[in-house]
């Protein structure tokens, strides 16, 4: 199967190289609008597999959408990433314009593409991307939840001095430092629910950190991180290609799921070959009902400046 990731800059060749390094697909093609930019990478990231034992092949390629031409998925991280003190929400008009011209190039060359949007803000871009593409709502899958529960469970880990891989945790509603909703009442620690282990206030300390967990990031690095976001999509294809059936949290557009509609939001979805297969239904609280609400009511505000 054949992968396009366009975007060859740090998210973009992180997720490429997690792709072509674990043999997820045979095929990745790199794209970036800077000339000769994806070539290198592309090179560079062949020439380890002498050293690390790979079959994927990986070709970079500028701005050159007949080269992807037939792919299953395609991974969209081109953009502007958020620099110290940036939100998300302010990359929207650079990132917007090009998201829309990049699934429209992407649409023409593969008609069968499962698409994942990385670039932020994701969950607009999500929106934009199904709104402009008139592809079936499956096909469309906004990466940023997968993303956050795993900062989720590496505080949690933390505070436990537990193995990330042991815990179930995950982070629901928008991709934002305001946004998201860590549900912490529903993490558990094999089947030991984390709020019976911590106290009130180390609960709260997690979500804090959860929350701001990429401004901490980015004021630390200069710009925003790459290795977990990477890792993260690279999952999300793994599960597609490998039709895995895996439950990651995915921006989705909703129909009335979780209590709204005409929107595209985090929410625990199982992703297979046809992209998000189902959206998974949690019971919530009122609490976390009302702040999903707040956080839907923030995206939407943000999915009205395309209109404006
Ligand atoms: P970067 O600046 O390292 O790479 C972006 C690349 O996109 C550059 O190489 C640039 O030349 C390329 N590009 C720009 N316009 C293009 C176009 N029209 N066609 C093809 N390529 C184009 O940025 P980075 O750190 O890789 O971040 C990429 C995006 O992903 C940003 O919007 C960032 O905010 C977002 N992001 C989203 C995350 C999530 O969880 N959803 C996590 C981390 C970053």
């Amino acid at each position: 199967m054949k992968v396009t990731v366009v975007g060859a800059g740090a998210v973009g060749a992180t997720t490429a190289d997690n792709i072509i390094r674990r043999n997820i697909a045979e095929e990745v093609v790199l794209l970036d609008i800077k000339d000769g930019f994806a070539e290198g990478k592309a090179q560079d990231m062949s020439q380890t597999a002498a050293l690390l034992g790979f079959e994927s092949k990986i070709t970079g390629v500028t701005n050159d959408y007949s080269s992807t031409a037939g792919s299953s998925v395609a991974v969209i991280t081109s953009g502007i990433p958020r620099k110290p003190g940036m939100t998300r929400e302010e990359l929207i008009g650079t990132n917007a314009n090009i998201v829309k011209t990049v699934v429209e190039n992407l649409v023409q060359h593969s008609p069968e593409v499962i698409i994942l949007i990385v670039s932020n803000p994701m969950d607009t871009m999500t929106y934009l991307a199904l709104k402009s593409s008139g592809l079936p709502k499956n096909r469309i899958i906004g990466m940023g939840g997968a993303l956050d529960s795993a900062r989720f469970k590496y505080q949690i880990g933390q505070k436990l001095n537990a193995a990330a891989t042991d815990l179930n945790a995950i982070v629901i509603g928008g991709h934002g430092d305001t946004t998201m909703i860590p549900l912490i009442q529903h993490a558990t620690w094999n089947s030991v629910r984390i709020s019976e282990l911590l106290t009130a206030e180390e609960q709260n300390d997690i979500i804090q950190k959860t929350m701001v967990g990429g401004a901490t990031l980015t004021s630390l690095i200069g710009t925003s991180a790459w290795y977990a976001p990477g890792a993260a999509a690279a999952a999300m294809v793994e599960s597609i290609i490998r039709n895995q059936g895996k439950l990651f949290t995915a921006s989705v557009y909703l129909e009335g799921e979780y209590g709204h509609e005409d929107i595209a939001l985090g929410v625990p979805v199982i992703i297979n070959n046809k992209g998000w297969d189902r959206i998974i239904p949690m019971p919530l609280s009122d609490d976390e009902q009302e702040l999903l609400g707040k956080s839907a009511d923030a995206v939407r505000k943000m999915n009205q400046v395309l209109s404006d």
